[in-house]
């Protein structure tokens, strides 16, 4: 993205977590750009096409199917969602990104709101077919990641699926600057910790030059758990 001072950026993010205010700076992304969606430099302005794949093949048959997009960004996953059915609740930590998405989405079906993850409304526990994360857990820092990574798997509901999409790292691999990608054993957490199915797993690399590692993973939340 040009113009964007990623020197900057990563000393920011940098000071509040060692400040222990590791979502302190999300609001300050969104707020920056003033009020011009397209200039969110983490944003790809398009649904992820694994999301988008995965629904083409995947018809939840029920009447009325639930689906939740955490850290929702500028919204594109969440109206995907919408666009298959879906009764979508998608939310933000950041006031400024749920202010981008409403203003983007005049006309939208999906429930934007805005929410923490380490704090979520108690009546979505369990509550979602779908739970959709991308690039969440990578932001975060240290023992953040494991909250984050447990309260995702809760807000599944049973029979229900998370979709997980991150930058990946080898195992061993050590980062010190945002963002952190997962590795394979921290995402085996989700079935080793929060006993989810893996149903499939896709390491690749994506279409970037130089081109990043990526991970994207479905889980299930089986009913006898
Ligand atoms: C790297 S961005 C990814 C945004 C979007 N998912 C995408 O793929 O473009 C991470 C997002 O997670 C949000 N976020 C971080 N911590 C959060 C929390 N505790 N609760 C809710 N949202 C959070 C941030 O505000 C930001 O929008």
């Amino acid at each position: 993205m040009e113009n964007f001072d990623f020197i900057a950026y990563k000393k920011m993010v940098k000071t509040y977590q060692e400040n222990n205010d590791p979502t302190g700076w999300f609001d300050s992304i969104y707020k920056n750009v003033q009020g011009d969606f397209t200039k969110v430099f983490w944003a790809d302005l398009e649904p992820s096409p694994y999301l988008v794949a995965w629904l083409k093949e995947n018809n939840i048959k029920k009447d009325t199917k639930t689906a939740c997009v955490i850290g929702c960004g500028v919204g594109d996953d969440a109206e995907a969602l919408s666009e298959f059915g879906f009764d979508v609740t998608a939310f933000d930590i950041s006031p400024s990104a749920i202010e981008l998405c409403i203003n983007r989405y005049k006309n939208t079906k999906v429930n934007y709101v805005v929410a923490d993850l380490f704090d979520y409304p108690k009546e979505w526990f369990e509550k979602f077919d779908v739970v959709y994360e991308c690039n969440t857990i990578q932001v975060l820092p240290n023992g953040y990641r494991k909250k984050a990574r447990v309260a995702m798997s809760s807000l599944i509901a049973k029979d229900g699926y998370i979709l997980v999409s991150c930058r990946s790292r080898n195992e061993g691999e050590k980062e010190d600057e945002i963002p952190f990608p997962l590795s394979k054993s921290e995402m085996d957490e989700f079935i080793t910790i929060d006993k989810l199915k893996e149903i499939s797993f896709l390491a690749y690399d994506d279409e970037q030059t130089p081109s990043v590692p990526h991970f994207f993973a479905i889980y299930l939340k089986q009913k006898l758990q």
